[in-house]
Order: structure tokens, then sequence, then C-alpha cells
């Protein structure tokens, strides 16, 4: 039986921390703000940031929704960025993706500064996550290293294999486990014998998309398994990538879905928007 991975209660003590953090700056003054721009209404889409929205409430986060025409011009999407980057009491940025396909979203990425990048995702972010400074990171694979981090499980010299190969998790996750010194696989829809990878696997992250994809005959005994899927299976109900009542038989690690790696993305915004305010106020703070 494996130890399942609580991302809820971590993700709680967490915002519970960053609400403490965000006092303080209150108390100097400064009022952390997070701006976020949904462009069309797509049903998932609208379920995360109504959840973003909550977290900044809870942890005292201010919290701004630009909700834009689905037929918005990319010049429109753009001049809404720049005002935003110049808003000085704007603190951090988020474009929602997806969003719809006439419109260039790593132009749009591109346009956010660098210092209100709270979701990583500008080329100088990820640039800098590849040559091991200190910098925004993507928050679900931030989220997935504070869990090792939190259960004390040790990368160095592991065998770790991820599922997938987005910007948004698969691709930052390579140099976060890089920096624990793991040796990193990275399996997509082209990798041939997907099951040789994942059976040697120490530890497994998916993040495909693909209900109850990772089935316990994929995995050998007491691997960490780390679900970043959120699927519906065929009776509407939430499921990961992995087959998690049977895996969780052979992991010694494991998160569920839901209740795993879903709230602790949620947590590691509020703590990028809280990175960035200090940031950006980092002498008046004499950091
Ligand atoms: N869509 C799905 N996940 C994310 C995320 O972490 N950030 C943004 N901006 N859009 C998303």
């Amino acid at each position: 039986m494996a130890v399942i991975i609580d991302g809820k209660n971590l993700a709680k003590k967490i915002r519970s921390n960053l609400k403490v953090e965000c006092d303080k700056l209150k108390e100097k003054g400064i009022i952390p703000k997070l701006a976020v721009i949904m462009v069309g209404d797509n049903p998932a889409s609208k379920v995360y940031v109504k959840n973003k929205s909550i977290a900044c409430n809870e942890v005292g986060i201010e919290y701004k929704e630009y909700l834009l025409d689905a037929n918005i011009k990319q010049e429109n999407l753009l001049d809404l960025i720049k005002k935003l980057n110049n808003d000085e009491t704007v603190n951090g940025i988020l474009l929602q993706s997806p969003i719809p396909e006439h419109l260039n979203i790593n132009e749009a990425f591109k346009a956010i500064t660098y210092l209100k990048d709270v979701d990583g995702f500008t080329p100088s972010s990820v640039g800098k996550l590849c040559i091991g400074e200190d910098t925004f990171v993507s928050c679900t694979p931030l989220g997935v290293i504070k869990m090792f981090e939190e259960y004390n499980i040790d990368l160095n010299g592991k065998d770790v294999v991820i599922l997938g190969r987005s910007n948004i998790v698969g691709r930052p996750l390579i140099q976060c486990c890089l920096q624990k010194n793991a040796t990193v696989t990275v399996c997509h829809s082209k990798t041939k014998s997907l099951e040789e990878h994942t059976k040697r696997a120490d530890v497994i992250i998916s993040a495909i998309g693909k209900p109850k994809f990772v089935t316990a005959d994929m995995v050998k005994n007491n691997v960490v398994i780390i679900d970043v899927g959120i699927n519906r299976d065929e009776n509407g109900k939430l499921v990961g990538d992995v087959d998690f009542e049977n895996v969780e038989k052979k992991a010694s690690y494991i998160t569920p879905v839901p209740g795993g790696v879903g709230p602790m993305t949620i947590a590691m915004l509020m703590n990028n928007v809280i990175k960035a305010t200090k940031e950006q106020y980092k002498e008046k703070l004499m950091l």
C-alpha cells in the first residue's frame, strides 16, 4: 500500500503561510494583485479561473479578471498585456490557456513582462530555469517539486520518466528534475516501447490527459507516481492519467486525483504572485 501524497492539505498549509507573508506586505502598504486574462468562454478554463480567484481571496491577494471576446484581435490582446505591464498596481499577469486558434499564444506570453510572469511561461523565465537561475517556475512543475520536498522523496540519481512534453508541464519538469540530479526521460506520442521506460522508472510523472492510461503492469514495485492528469472517465467521474486503484498497490507513493497535484498548482500561483510582488518592491522592503 502506497503513501497517498495529500496535495490538498499541503496546498492549504502553503496558502496559510502565504497569507502571513501577504499580511506583512499589507502592513507596509503593499497589496499584491493578480490580473487574469481569459479569452472566450472555455468551460474548463472558467473552473480553473474561478479556483484561482478563490485562492487569491483566501491569501489576501487582490484579483482582477479580464474577460475578452473570443473574436478579439491579436493586437488588442497585446495592448491589454502592455497596459497591465505598465500598471504599477498589478504584480502578476496570467493569460489563461487555451485561447482561440486565430491568436498566437506564444507571442502573447512573450509580451508579458518577465517581472510579472507568475506562470513562468516567458522566454526569460524558461531560459533562466534551463541554466539553473532563480526565476518564476511554471506552477504545476513547481507544485510537483514541493510535493517531493515535503515527503522527503529524494530524486538524486533516480530514473524519472515524464509522460508528456507540453510547455506548461512536461518541459519545465525536465529542468526541475535535472536540478534535483535525476536521470530524466521524456516520453510522448511518438515514443516507441513506452512500457520499457515506465517499467524501469523509479518515479513516473504523467501529464498526458488520458484517463487511467498508466496501469499496474506498466510500473515496477515501489515506484513513485505523480499524476498530473485531470480527465473524465466514461461515467463522467474525475480521474487522473493513472489507474489509481491498481497502481496504488505497487507504488511507494502516489498522488490522488482529485486532491493531488491540482491544488498544488494553484498554491504555487499564489506563491509566485507573492514572489513577484516582493521582487518589485525589493528596495522598499530592503530585501
Ligand atoms: N491552462 C491550463 N493550465 C494552465 C496554467 O497553469 N496556466 C495558464 N495560464 N493556463 C493554463
